[in-house]
């Protein structure tokens, strides 16, 4: 029997994973000042440990006022470098790739974290010492009402934005990364210039889809120039906007293929949080159903010509590799299935047959398990 294509190795670039499970970008609100700390290095680590072949470090801003909350990581400063540090290479000391998200929250920024509410920041949150900052975006309209009010990009907020992300990735560099993300979905900054909704100027950026894919273009292109050729470059986008009038499926395939020219390794393809949060249980026009967004991975992967990760309630090991064998994909990510089950990738080679012995494990855990397994099977518990 072949191996399962979710357990063949993949090479992107000069970048190789053991496998094809990615965990996926997930915050934590749990930052200081945008430093990671003991928690993010256990919660990443144990994805590691636990079999995945690239493990994402959550959403971090490239600028301080680009935080989605004051417990968002950041990589604005050097200072930020250390900590990044710790946590890639103790997932790579594990086997698996050490991924970021590098991400500016535009509009969706200064709110409350999501146990305090997902909202504006209230006087409660002020009374916590989270006090609101100034933000910006395409232009000055805000997330809805009783939300904080965006400053519109002036001419000059492009330049600084650009320099924020080169430096970002200069750091990303020196903190040991292999694989980049660039979050241009769920509503956040590069995702309101590519919307129709959101992205209402009147100048070069704004207007046509080409002028709206003006800027997140050249962020793409500054990014890619800035990090090294031999590692892989993803961007996430929200392939429909899931509203009325909004982003489109096509839109997707257009950009993904510039995407693609501009040396864009793999599209990473969520959907929705255009208008609200993109992991809420109500949408408009597509149904949340198991899989519900593998189908835009296919299509970018069919029409724009280029590698796709799929996203969203991907559950079981069997429906992952389904994907992969349909050519859906190239990628699979987890989300909260690898919250719930931080093993899920051991778990996964199990049931698909990939690891009897339970060689992929850590040592320190397979040594012990494969003596249990023996003695449940002389106990009639296993078959
Ligand atoms: C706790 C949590 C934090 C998240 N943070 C991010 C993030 O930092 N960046 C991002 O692009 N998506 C984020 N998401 C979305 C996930 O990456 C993923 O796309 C989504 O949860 C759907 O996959 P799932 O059904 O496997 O959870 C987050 C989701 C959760 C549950």
């Amino acid at each position: 029997m072949s191996t399962p294509l979710l357990f063949q190795p993949i090479k992107l670039r000069e970048i190789e994973a053991r496998n094809r499970i990615v965990v996926s970008p997930m915050c934590q609100y749990s930052a200081k000042d945008g430093h990671v700390g003991d928690w993010h290095l256990v919660h990443l680590g144990k994805f590691a440990l636990g079999g995945a072949g690239i493990v994402f470090v959550e959403a971090t801003a490239v600028e301080r006022r680009g935080r989605i909350t004051h417990g968002d990581t950041g990589i604005w400063d050097d200072a930020h470098i250390a900590g990044l540090k710790r946590v890639a290479d103790f997932v790579r000391s594990q086997g698996a790739v050490p991924a970021i998200q590098l991400a500016h929250a535009g509009r969706k920024a200064s709110m409350a974290r999501p146990w305090y509410g997902n909202g504006p920041l209230t006087q409660q949150d002020l009374d916590r010492g989270d006090k609101p900052w100034s933000i910006v975006a395409p232009t000055d309209a805000a997330l809805g009402e009783s939300w904080i009010q965006p400053r519109a990009f002036q001419p000059g907020d492009f330049q600084t934005v650009l320099a924020a992300y080169r430096n970002a990735v200069r750091r990303a560099v020196a903190a040991g990364f292999d694989i980049l993300e660039l979050h241009a979905a769920h509503g956040y900054l590069l995702h309101t210039f590519l919307s129709p909704l959101t992205n209402t100027r009147s100048d070069e950026y704004g207007g046509s889809r080409e002028n709206r894919m003006r800027f997140p273009l050249e962020v793409a292109r500054a990014v890619r120039d800035a990090w090294p050729a031999a590692r892989a470059l993803f961007v996430r986008i929200s392939s429909i906007d899931d509203v009325e009038g909004g982003w489109s499926i096509e839109d997707t395939v257009a950009f993904a293929g510039k995407l693609r020219e501009a040396g864009v390794d793999v599209i990473d393809c969520s959907s929705g949080g255009i208008a609200g949060s993109a992991t809420a249980a109500t949408r408009t026009l597509v149904p949340r159903v198991p899989g519900f967004q593998i189908p835009f991975a296919e299509r970018v992967r069919k029409d724009a010509g280029i590698k796709t990760m799929a996203v969203g309630l991907i559950l079981t090991p069997q429906q992952a590799e389904e994907a992969l064998q349909a050519g859906a994909a190239d990628l699979i990510a987890v989300g909260r299935e690898a919250l719930y089950d931080p093993n899920w990738p051991l778990h996964a080679a199990q049931v698909l047959g990939v690891d009897p012995n339970m060689e992929r494990w850590p040592l320190q855990y397979g040594w012990w398990l494969t003596r249990r397994e023996g003695l449940l099977k002389k106990l009639g518990l296993r078959k």
